[in-house]
């Protein structure tokens, strides 16, 4: 069986100090990937910025195990910062090859509790910071032709958390990040997807019991994100679910609908059912084929 390789490949992995970026970075290196371990040494909740230490420790992991990596210790919520973490790669490995978008904090509350800090918070770091990374990058990508990206987002953004209105919020941001960096940039063999992993990390401590922690180690992650910054990997766009060894994918379909001539608020009404419904629900790859087709379904029934 052939082994997936990453030599001559240079990846930054964001976060990558501690819980899954460091293991997405260790598994990476240890195929032969060349990697810039980012991560600002922060406390949980973002606030404290400032230890190189995180960083450092796995790049001396890495290189103790004879792979090849530097570190960086920029925040990813500055757009400074990004392309900091972008030149970092380039000084030192002369390119870009593979973003993984993981660097994360948590700020819950209740939505009744939330206070605006919060909410700007986590989409600065979260959101602008995939943005702030993927960006130079992207524009390396296409002039080389070739790039591989992650954005991580969680269950929580996929089908919402109680007290994570923030965080989940900020999640479900980066599919339509990764569904529109696929339209952009599939003409550059640029593919970009989406994970929701579950693992045990100082975010989820105290959210799991331990004996359910034990099942989760961040490396039964690592090989799925491995893949799909692989050069062999050709989906895009998609969203994987991975964690305990199960992996999945997830997706947003719409369901067949209804055509409801002359609509009412009434016919809404009475058809809320089959408008609901979900058998035979469809996947669409872009907006305009959403538009298209049903615009098309409505023309036909009328
Ligand atoms: P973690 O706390 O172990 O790792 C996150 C890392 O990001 C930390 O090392 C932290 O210092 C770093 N970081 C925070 N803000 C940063 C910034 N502004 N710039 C650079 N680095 C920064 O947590 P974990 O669990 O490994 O999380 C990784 C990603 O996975 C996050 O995006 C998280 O939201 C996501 N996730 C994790 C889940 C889990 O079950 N562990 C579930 C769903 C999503």
């Amino acid at each position: 069986m052939s082994e997936v390789r990453f030599d001559d490949r240079v990846a930054v992995v964001t976060g990558a100090g501690g819980g899954l970026g460091r293991a997405h970075a260790l598994l990476l290196a240890s195929r032969g990937a060349k990697v810039v371990v980012n991560d600002l040494g922060g406390a949980r909740d973002g606030d404290g910025a400032g230890g190189s230490n995180m960083a450092d420790k796995v790049v001396d992991e890495i290189k103790a195990a004879g792979g090849e990596a530097v570190a960086n210790y920029d925040g990813v919520d500055t757009y400074a910062g990004g392309e900091n973490i972008i030149k970092t790669a380039v000084d030192a490995f002369g390119k870009v090859d593979i973003v993984i978008a993981n660097a994360g904090i948590l700020r819950d509350r209740a939505f009744h509790n939330l206070e605006e800090a919060d909410w700007d918070k986590i989409f600065a770091v979260h959101v602008k910071g995939s943005f702030d990374v993927i960006q130079p990058a992207f524009r390396l990508m296409r002039q080389q032709n070739y790039g591989r990206i992650i954005v991580t987002t969680s269950n929580a953004g996929l089908y919402g958390n109680f007290g994570q209105a923030n965080y989940s919020s900020a999640k479900t941001a980066l599919l339509g990040l990764a569904s529109t960096l696929e339209l952009e940039g599939a003409k550059y063999n640029i593919k970009a997807n989406v994970i929701a992993p579950v693992a045990a990390s100082r975010l989820t401590e105290d959210v799991m019991p331990p004996a359910v922690l034990e099942k989760l180690l961040p490396e039964f992650v690592s090989p799925v994100v491995a893949y799909l910054v692989s050069e062999e990997c050709q989906v895009s766009g998609n969203i994987f679910t991975a964690g305990g060894g199960y992996v999945g994918r997830a997706a947003i379909v719409e369901s067949k609908g209804a055509v409801l001539p002359g609509i009412t608020i009434e016919a809404v009404r009475d058809n809320i059912d089959k408008i609901s419904d979900m058998t035979g629900a469809e996947e669409f790859s872009n907006a305009f084929d959403e538009v298209s087709k049903r615009l098309a379904t409505a023309t036909a029934a009328s």
